[in-house]
């Protein structure tokens, strides 16, 4: 394609932009996180906006949302040039709002207060309870969510809570609406859900910016992309424009062959891992072995209850019944690390609350597992933890420019990659890990499947819980369908395929 005007926008397109981003640059310190990047974004239509962890997607929509400020570059609105956006409230009143890579609401909160809060319906001065009321059923059905107005934000599933987001964005009759990953962790009927959602907001003539590392969705979504490149604008195109192929090729310099490594067909023939009768508040009478060198799936939908069954295997949430057997042994484990300590470790779905020290370094992040395990006054010198870490960063692409560098200020990719380094760091016997690949590009992801892929074959037992059908299939010898709660289904490598395990997840 000929890229020949001044900004390189696609000269097929013959829209009028809502909005058009100029060479946009942002620093952060010596971090030069966007070099003249340019975006468009055109009423009832959707831009996909795609790039590797760390090239700058989110940055260029929090400059858009208010979030951060820009170093340079322009922003027109409807044709006409505006001053820097100061704040999210600023932004909001230009009609942009954002549904963020990682949840910002106020966790102790009813979901009907975050819905409205700033933006409270108010008669007589006062507040309208009952109109926000049925302004939020309304919404709640159109997005087919089951959710109590009532219920207590941190009470919510993170699924659940990106779901308030778009009901909130809704709500805000916002003109353009920017979602950044969100269905990194739904699961098909919800991603179904939204892409409906999205589609009605495209139809009410609301331009959409989105981002997803899952590229199967762009095509459904989106009308139009932008690739950015390592804070580098590469090109607008239409969908249909590129292949995947030519897509992968343009968003990370170089060809991907496959995306998951092959399986073999082996028989595994030794237990490793024995969970017998667990039953918690939210799972009933659960039983299944995982084998040596195998990769055991658990597919379901949100409320399917695998997150709970994990946490309470590992002792997080109490039991009211059932034993854990390792090699035969039984164990009793009582927290993430008696757990570490026994060999057992639960990579979390949620690494903002329950995984990563967001002020703390990589490096301090990625020996804490070696910590834990080692004992209670263990130590590990400043020289050995910095090895690791760079071990790691190398193996895994870790975008940074150092091991000291604090985890909270890299993106979302990156720290979801740092959380699994944590987890090889530990060298432990089984690894259960829930979404792994939340928020890891293409190129990123295989790089992490060869890692599953070779801890397995040095005799670990794995088990990963995903939304991501695609993943669960590629990846996992055998699958464990669960629904409510319960164990569905136990499906061998012959019969996993999105239809048997769609059959028993409804
Ligand atoms: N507040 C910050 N302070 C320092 N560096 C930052 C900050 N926010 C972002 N960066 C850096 O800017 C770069 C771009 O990050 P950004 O979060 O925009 O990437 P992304 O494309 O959204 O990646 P991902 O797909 O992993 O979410 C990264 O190198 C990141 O570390
Ligand atoms: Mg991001």
């Amino acid at each position: 394609m000929i890229l020949d005007n001044k900004n390189n926008f696609n000269e097929k397109i013959t829209d009028n932009p809502l909005l058009v981003l100029k060479n946009i640059n942002k620093s952060f310190g010596s971090i030069h996180a966007l070099k003249g990047v340019n975006l468009r974004a055109f009423k009832g239509k959707a831009m996909g906006i795609l790039g590797e962890n760390g090239a700058g997607k989110s940055t260029l929509m929090n400059i858009l949302s208010g979030v951060v400020q820009k170093t340079s570059g322009e922003l027109y609105w409807n044709g006409s040039l505006r001053n820097n956006l100061k704040s999210v409230k600023d932004a909001e009143q230009m009609g942009v709002s954002i549904i963020h890579q990682e949840i910002n609401c106020f966790n102790d909160m009813s979901v009907i207060d975050n819905l409205f809060a700033g933006h409270e319906k108010s008669k007589f001065g006062l507040i309208d309870y009952k109109s926000q009321k049925k302004l939020a059923k309304s919404v709640f059905s159109s997005l087919n969510l089951n959710i109590d107005l009532n219920e207590v934000m941190n009470k919510l599933t993170i699924a659940e809570q990106q779901m308030v987001e778009i009901a909130k964005s809704i709500l805000r009759r916002s003109k353009l609406i920017i979602f950044d990953e969100p269905t990194s962790s739904l699961s098909k009927t919800e991603v179904e859900a939204l892409f409906k959602t999205i589609k009605d907001l495209k139809n009410d003539g609301v331009a959409i910016c989105y981002i997803s590392h899952k590229l199967e969705e762009i095509p459904i979504v989106c009308d139009f992309i932008t690739i950015i490149r390592d804070g580098n604008y590469i090109g607008e195109f239409i969908i249909g424009e590129l292949n995947e192929d030519q897509l992968i090729s343009k968003m990370v310099g170089r060809e991907i062959i496959e995306k998951y490594p092959s399986k073999s067909n082996k028989n595994f023939e030794r237990i490793i891992f024995k969970v017998e009768n667990l039953s918690n508040n939210f799972v009933k009478n659960i039983n299944f072995e995982l084998y040596e060198g195998e990769i055991l799936g658990f597919s379901g939908l949100i409320g399917s209850q695998r997150t709970e069954l994990f946490k309470s295997i590992i002792g997080l949430i109490p039991k009211n019944s059932g034993k854990v057997f390792l090699k035969n042994k039984e164990i009793i484990l009582r927290s993430v690390s008696s757990s570490i300590k026994k060999g057992i470790y639960y990579v979390t779905e949620d690494r903002k609350n329950d995984g990563l020290l967001l002020y703390d370094s990589i490096r301090k992040n990625i020996s804490l597992s070696m910590l834990l395990k080692i004992s209670t006054f263990g130590f590990i010198s400043n020289k050995k933890e910095k090895v690791l870490a760079k071990s790691f960063i190398n193996k895994m692409s870790i975008k940074t420019t150092s091991s000291e560098n604090i985890v909270g200020s890299m993106s979302g990719g990156n720290q979801q990659k740092v959380l699994l380094a944590r987890a090889f760091a530990a060298k432990p016997k089984i690894m259960i890990f829930d979404e792994p690949s939340r928020g890891v590009d293409v190129g990123s992801r295989r790089e992490i499947y060869d890692l599953i892929y070779k801890a397995k074959d040095s005799g670990i037992g794995v088990i990963i819980i995903s939304s991501d059908l695609p993943e669960i299939i590629g990846l996992c010898n055998r699958v464990i369908v669960m629904k409510k709660g319960r164990i569905t289904s136990n499906l061998t490598q012959k019969s996993v395929n999105p239809e048997e395990i769609m059959k028993f997840s409804i």
